[in-house]
């Protein structure tokens, strides 16, 4: 029970990457807020994590609004009285309808950003105040391997991915002084709400994978790109995110972890 008695908020814990990682850490002790857009999904993902056995509650949090992230933050200290740990991992691959269009325009970029970047920034600040007081604290940023190299796809979402991989860089700097980790995972390719939308932007846009339905989309391009030939599920992501902030870590500062199959060896 790495994270025993841990207090943790994961903001887009309601589906996919940040629900899996909510589970993970309350099945090693965690209790956690929930903090999401959608409501009815984040309510039923609480309800797993007691089911677990921990504490845990919904805060509706739109992470681009830095009202709301510190109203998070309050709930959070309201809730466990203390905030050891923030998980950002809500993000968007573009604005609404970014899958029905074959180019990134100037709302995907604007929104992306807004969401990706800004909101993981709202989120440290409303609770490093509280983490800076205590000398205390891991923030852990969701950024992406596509984050780690600009590709022709989805232009807005790779580089607001870099930006997330330098901020993690930047803020751990920041906050090393105060005995807090800030570390970012890079997920590889994952079956998630967000991943179906994917193939089908690449199914209307890229010849190679022209009319396929998005799970096949993603099974070819998972067998011509990663080495161990199989998907990353949330729970691999979970499994990492418990690692880097877990006091196991406590040495580990400013990384960006690939957990990729070995899509990048470096
Ligand atoms: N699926 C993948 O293959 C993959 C790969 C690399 C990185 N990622 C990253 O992992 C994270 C989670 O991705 P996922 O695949 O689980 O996506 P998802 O779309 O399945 O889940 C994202 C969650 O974030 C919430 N959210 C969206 N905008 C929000 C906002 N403004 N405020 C609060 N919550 C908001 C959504 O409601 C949803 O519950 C994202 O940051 C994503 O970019 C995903």
């Amino acid at each position: 029970m790495v994270l025993q008695d841990k207090a943790v908020i994961v903001t887009g814990a309601a589906t996919g990457i940040g629900r899996a990682i909510a589970i993970k850490m309350a099945e090693q002790g965690a209790n956690i807020l929930v903090s999401d857009i959608n409501s009815d999904a984040a309510e039923s993902t609480a309800a797993e994590l007691r089911e677990i056995g921990v504490r845990s509650a919904v805060q509706v949090t739109n992470v681009v609004d830095p009202g709301a992230t510190e109203a998070m933050a309050e709930r959070a200290l309201q809730e466990f009285g203390k905030i050891d740990i923030l998980v950002n991992n809500a993000g968007v691959a573009g604005a609404p309808g970014w899958y029905e269009r074959s180019e990134s325009t100037e709302e995907d970029w604007h929104f992306t950003y807004k969401v990706n970047v800004i909101g993981s920034v709202n989120s440290a600040n409303s609770v490093s105040p509280h983490m800076k007081e205590v000398g205390y604290g891991k923030i852990l940023n969701l950024a992406s391997i596509a984050g780690r190299e600009g590709r022709p796809s989805l232009p807005h979402y790779s580089s607001s991915k870099s930006a997330v991989v330098n901020y993690t860089q930047a803020l751990a700097g920041e906050l090393a002084p105060f005995s807090i980790n800030v570390n970012a995972i890079c997920p590889g390719l994952l079956w998630t709400p967000m991943w179906e939308q994917v193939g089908g932007r690449y199914a209307m846009n890229d010849p190679e994978y022209a009319d396929m339905e998005p799970r096949a989309v993603f099974e070819k391009m998972i067998a011509a790109t990663i080495p161990f030939g199989s998907e990353q599920t949330p729970e691999d992501i979970g499994d990492a995110a418990v690692f880097l902030c877990s006091d196991e870590a406590k040495n580990i500062t400013g990384q960006a972890l690939d957990v990729d199959g070995g899509f990048f060896m470096r």
